[in-house]
């Protein structure tokens, strides 16, 4: 692993490309393979993409992909491809649409790069990310869902609107699905060193909180359609943590297997990234009143799974 330094990213749309945005701006990778199955977006984004590293301090070479045979020998594969979030649309309504692109998507990935860690990204999160585990069967350290990592981002932005300072040092802890249901937890965050409960009213907090979830519906409602900058950063984070086995530690949908007391349903839990993909389930202590958040969010992705399973999608 992470000896070529070559990303693939299934769907060059909005997060895709500012996923490769980002890698190619830090000098990430040595290679990102873009796919689309619109016809011309990948190769018009790498290009693009290719000539804003000009101004990179590091070279990456941006291609794109004709026929998914050519996201071939990827260390790792982000899986962008699917329908977006729109207008009232829940991210449930999107669950059987994008099924179906995903089980596509990911048998391809397992002919093509059969040895690469997977950053799942296409909504319902959690779903789709337990989708990818049951139809490769590969194990669980490398099949990882991008939901804290964002949702976090959104988190410290509330906080730091709140307060009028942290700069990039604001604690940022979402666990739980990536939905409705999803977890903020910044009564365990730190500004700096500080803890955000020595800094914030109990009244503030349940408006972070609030604020947080409504994060991706804000900006529904303003653009009428997701979000795709800070998406397309929170990917490019994870991606380095893997490639530089930085073993950051980042809220992420995994498999679960006897953490937090479920096992074979995935959700948001902190996690360690390093080469191996997940190195490590973080395991914190949950207090009554997050237990049962946690219960409820669960349960949430459970029913998801629900509908995979009586729609025989794992058949
Ligand atoms: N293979 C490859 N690409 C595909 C496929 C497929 N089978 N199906 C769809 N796509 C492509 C679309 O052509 C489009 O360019 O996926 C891209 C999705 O991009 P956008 O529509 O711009 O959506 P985006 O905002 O990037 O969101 C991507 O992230 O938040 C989630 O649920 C959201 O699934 C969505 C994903």
């Amino acid at each position: 692993m992470t000896i070529n330094r070559k990303v693939g990213i299934i769907g060059a749309g909005a997060v895709g490309a500012s996923a490769a945005f980002s890698l190619a701006i830090m000098g990430t990778c040595k290679e990102i393979v873009l796919y689309d199955i619109a016809e011309g977006v990948a190769l018009g984004k790498a290009i693009d993409i290719e000539q804003a590293t000009h101004y990179s301090t590091k070279p990456t070479r941006i291609t794109a992909a004709e026929t998914p045979a050519d996201v071939k020998d990827c260390d790792i594969v982000v899986i962008t491809a699917g329908v977006p979030r729109k207008g009232d649309m829940t991210r449930e309504d999107l669950l059987m649409i994008n099924a179906k692109i995903i089980q596509s998507v990911t048998e391809d990935i397992m002919r093509y790069s059969p040895d690469a860690i997977i950053i799942s990204v296409s909504n319902p999160l959690d779903v789709m990310t337990y989708a990818i585990g049951r139809i490769t069967g590969w194990q669980r350290h490398r099949i990882i869902g991008m939901a804290g990592a964002l949702d976090g981002s959104r988190m410290a932005y509330q906080i730091r609107k709140k307060l009028g300072y942290g700069a990039a040092r604001v604690g940022a802890l979402v666990i739980g699905d990536h939905g409705e249901n999803m977890i903020p937890v910044p009564q365990k965050a730190n500004i700096g060193d500080v803890p955000l409960t020595d800094l914030l009213s109990k009244e503030d907090m349940e408006e972070i909180i609030e604020k947080t979830k409504n994060g991706g519906a804000e900006i529904v409602g303003h653009l009428k359609t997701s979000g795709y900058y800070a998406p397309g950063r929170a990917i490019a984070y994870m991606v380095e943590a893997i490639l530089n086995d930085s073993k950051a530690v980042v809220s992420s949908s995994v498999i679960l297997d006897g953490e937090y007391g479920y096992r074979d349903v995935c959700v948001g839990v902190p996690v360690v990234l390093g080469s191996r993909g997940v190195e490590h389930i973080v395991q914190m202590q949950l207090d009554d009143g997050l237990k049962a958040k946690f219960d409820i969010s669960v349960q949430t992705v459970k029913n998801g799974i629900e509908v995979l399973q009586s729609n025989k999608v794992f058949n």
